[in-house]
C-alpha cells in the first residue's frame, strides 16, 4: 500500500508517520521541509497551496491512500482534488471533533451527533469541508473518509483549557512560579485528552480500509477527566504541589476576551464524552493506552530537557494577569455588596 501524508511532521501527523515507518509502510510526506523529517519515510517538498508547483512535484505518481492533515476550508479541498482526484483510492480528511453540536444537547457524543457550532468559525469551516466531501462522494464517487480528532497532544503540547497554543510552556512557567492559572468555569466539565501515539494507532487501522469510505470517525482515549483533574495532573508532572487556580466563568472570560469564544463556548467549556465504539468496530485492535498523567510527564520532560524550548507567550501572560485582576476586583465588590454591605 502506497501512502501519502499532506503534512506529516506536525503535532498529530508526526506520531502517525513514525508509527507507519515503524510498521514498514511505504509512506511519503508532502510538506515544505521546514521541520525535521521522519526517518523511514520519503519526502516531497512542496507548498500545497501552490497547485501548479505541487502538481509538478507530484508528477505522475499515484497513491492508495492520501491523508490530508492541513485542509481547513472547502477552498483547500478544491485545490487538493485538482491535484489528487484521479491519483488516489482513499482520501482521508482530518476534520475536528469541535464540529459536534454546541451547545451540547447530550454529552455522550457518537459520530451521528449533529455537526453544529455557532461559536467557532474554525469548526464551521471543517463542517463545510465534510459537506463538500460528502457531495463529492455522492456526485463524483470521490472516495473520502473523515476523521475528527479531539484535543490531541504530543510532547510539544500542554493541553489545557486556557493556554497559549504556540507557546504552551507558558502555563507551566506560571505554575512553577506560584502564579495563578485560569481554569474556565468550575473546572468540572468533562474532557478526553488523547496522546498522538494513541491517535496514530486508530488512523493507521483505517488506511486502505475500503469499508470506511463515506464514514466519519473520532479517535480518542476513553479516559475521561474534568479540567480540575487535568490541571492537577499537569501541576504534579511539573513538580508543583500548591497549584494556584482562578476559576473564572467562561461567560466572564469571553466578555473580556471575545477571541476566546470559539475555544470556550465552542469547545472546552462544554462537557463532552466521545464514544469510541465505531473506531473499535472498524479497527478491532484499536485501544488508547496512554493515561494523561503519563503523557503529560513526557511533554514536561521534553521542555525540561532543553531550556530553549521553554518559550513564554508574554502577551497571554499579560492578558491572564489582567483578567484575574478584574475578576478578583469584581469578586471583592460582590462580597462587599452581599456580605459586608
Ligand atoms: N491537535 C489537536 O488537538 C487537533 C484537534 C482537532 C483537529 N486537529 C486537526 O489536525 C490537523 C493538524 O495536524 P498536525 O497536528 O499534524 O499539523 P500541524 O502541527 O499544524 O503541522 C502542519 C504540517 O503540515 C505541513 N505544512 C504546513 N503548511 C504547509 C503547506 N503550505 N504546504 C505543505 N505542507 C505544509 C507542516 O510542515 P512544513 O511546515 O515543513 O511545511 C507540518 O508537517 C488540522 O487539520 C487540525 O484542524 C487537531
Amino acid at each position: 500500500m502506497k501512502i501519502l501524508f499532506i503534512g506529516g511532521t506536525g503535532i498529530i501527523s508526526t506520531a502517525c508517520a513514525e508509527l507507519a515507518a515503524q510498521r514498514g509502510l511505504d509512506l511519503t510526506l508532502l510538506n515544505r521541509a521546514q521541520r525535521r523529517n521522519i526517518p523511514g519515510t520519503k519526502q516531497i517538498v512542496a507548498d500545497i497551496s501552490d497547485v501548479d508547483a505541487t502538481m509538478n512535484a507530484v508528477g505522475n505518481r499515484s497513491w492508495d491512500v492520501v491523508v490530508d492533515f492541513i485542509s481547513f476550508h472547502p477552498d483547500d479541498l478544491e485545490k487538493r482534488l485538482k491535484i489528487f482526484r484521479d491519483k488516489v483510492r482513499q482520501f482521508i480528511f482530518i476534520s475536528s471533533a469541535s464540529a459536534y453540536q454546541k451547545p451540547v444537547v447530550d454529552y455522550r457524543v457518537t459520530e451521528s451527533t449533529p455537526l453544529v457550532n455557532p461559536f467557532w468559525e474554525y469548526s464551521r469551516d471543517k463542517i463545510a469541508c465534510e459537506e463538500y466531501l460528502a457531495r463529492e462522494l455522492r456526485e463524483n464517487g470521490f472516495p473520502a473518509t473523515i476523521i475528527r480528532p479531539s484535543f490531541t497532544y504530543g510532547e510539544t503540547v500542554i493541553p489545557l483549557s486556557f493556554n497559549s497554543w504556540e507557546r504552551p510552556y507558558t502555563v507551566i512557567d506560571r505554575m512553577r512560579k506560584g502564579l495563578p492559572v485560569i481554569i474556565p468555569g468550575d473546572g468540572t466539565s468533562l474532557w478526553q485528552l488523547t496522546h498522538n501515539m494513541d491517535f496514530a494507532k486508530g488512523l493507521l487501522g483505517l488506511l486502505g480500509h475500503q469499508g470506511s469510505i463515506g464514514h466519519a470517525f473520532h479517535i480518542t482515549t476513553d479516559e475521561v477527566l474534568n479540567w480540575n483533574q487535568i490541571y492537577e495532573a499537569t501541576a504534579a508532572a511539573a513538580g508543583v504541589d500548591d497549584l494556584q487556580v482562578a476559576h473564572i466563568a467562561s461567560d466572564f472570560i469571553v466578555a473580556c476576551l471575545p477571541d476566546k469564544q470559539g475555544e470556550l463556548h465552542g469547545d472546552k467549556s462544554e462537557s463532552v464524552v466521545l464514544d469510541n465504539a465505531k473506531i473499535k468496530r472498524f479497527v478491532p485492535d484499536f485501544m488508547a493506552t496512554r493515561r494523561y498523567r503519563d503523557g503529560i510527564e513526557r511533554s514536561i520532560a521534553w521542555y525540561d530537557t532543553d531550556p530553549s524550548r521553554r518559550l513564554i507567550d508574554e502577551d497571554l501572560n499579560a492578558r491572564m494577569d489582567k483578567l484575574i485582576a478584574v475578576y478578583q476586583k469584581g469578586l471583592q465588590d460582590a462580597k462587599q455588596t452581599f456580605i459586608n454591605g
